[in-house]
């Protein structure tokens, strides 16, 4: 029975593919106001402008690849149950080939139907516009979960940490819940650790490896699957 690797990603992970993080300087936070782009009040406010910010970042992400921290989790299945628990709306994880990965914050790739957010399309190209109904004749939106809404996969997420043998936490500022949280439902006994550009604040028995994710990730799993921990 291969031990279970638990993986806990942000917008770290994926900016060495070029997609801006949130919180870092010159952050996707730093040109918009998250009011008026990623809340339901947004929405109802300004639908255009918030269709306008998802497509533009639908289009980075069209535009970018995996990088070697993406791949290297994917070598890490070689030698464990891998699951990718991502806060993360690109699909960077998908086209590396990651096999079971739980999207918490939604994909940027899908739509949903305004009125009922369990039918969901993918998107082709990069655009969704106003006009662009479902099935049932109401309004498609990304199928991103917004500040303020329900996090509907996040019992899922809590019960894959519940089993966690080794959890690593790569490029996320842990500043979200209750994405943040997980790492407190992880057992005692796993073994933690954190890949990041800089200092989190993050519990006391978790080991630090403070390096751009893509050597910082490539050489822990190398690690994990030498040691077999
Ligand atoms: N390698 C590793 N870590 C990096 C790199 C890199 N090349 N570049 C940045 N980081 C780290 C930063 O140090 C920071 O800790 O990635 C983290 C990015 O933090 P945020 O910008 O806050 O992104 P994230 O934690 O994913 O945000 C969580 O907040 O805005 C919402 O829904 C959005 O999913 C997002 C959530």
């Amino acid at each position: 029975m291969l031990k279970k690797a638990v993986i806990l990603t942000g917008a770290g992970i994926s900016a060495e593919s070029g997609l801006r993080t949130f919180r870092d300087a010159g952050g996707l936070w730093e040109g918009h106001n998250v009011y008026d782009v990623a809340t339901p009040e947004a929405w109802q406010r300004n639908p255009v402008l918030v269709q306008q910010f998802y497509n533009e970042r639908r289009k980075s992400v069209r535009e970018a690849a995996p990088n070697d921290a993406h791949r290297a989790l994917v070598k890490l299945e070689q030698g464990y149950d891998v699951t990718i628990i991502t806060q993360n709306i690109d699909d960077l994880h998908e086209r590396a080939g990651s096999s079971t990965i739980v999207h918490l914050h939604g994909i940027i790739t899908k739509s949903q139907s305004n009125n009922n957010p369990n039918l969901t399309y993918d998107i082709e190209g990069w655009e969704l516009k106003m006009g662009d109904l479902c099935d049932q004749g109401s309004q498609l939106r990304p199928h991103v979960v917004w500040f303020g809404e329900a996090v509907p996969m996040i019992e899922k997420a809590a019960e894959i940490c519940y089993t966690a043998d080794i959890f690593i936490v790569i490029g996320t500022s842990l500043q979200v819940y209750p994405a943040a949280g997980l790492i407190d439902l992880v057992p005692k006994n796993a073994l933690k650790f954190i890949v990041d550009l800089n200092e989190t604040s993050v519990p006391g028995d978790v080991e630090r490896i403070i390096e751009p994710a893509s050597l910082g990730v490539p050489k822990l799993v190398a690690r994990l699957l030498n040691t077999g921990a």
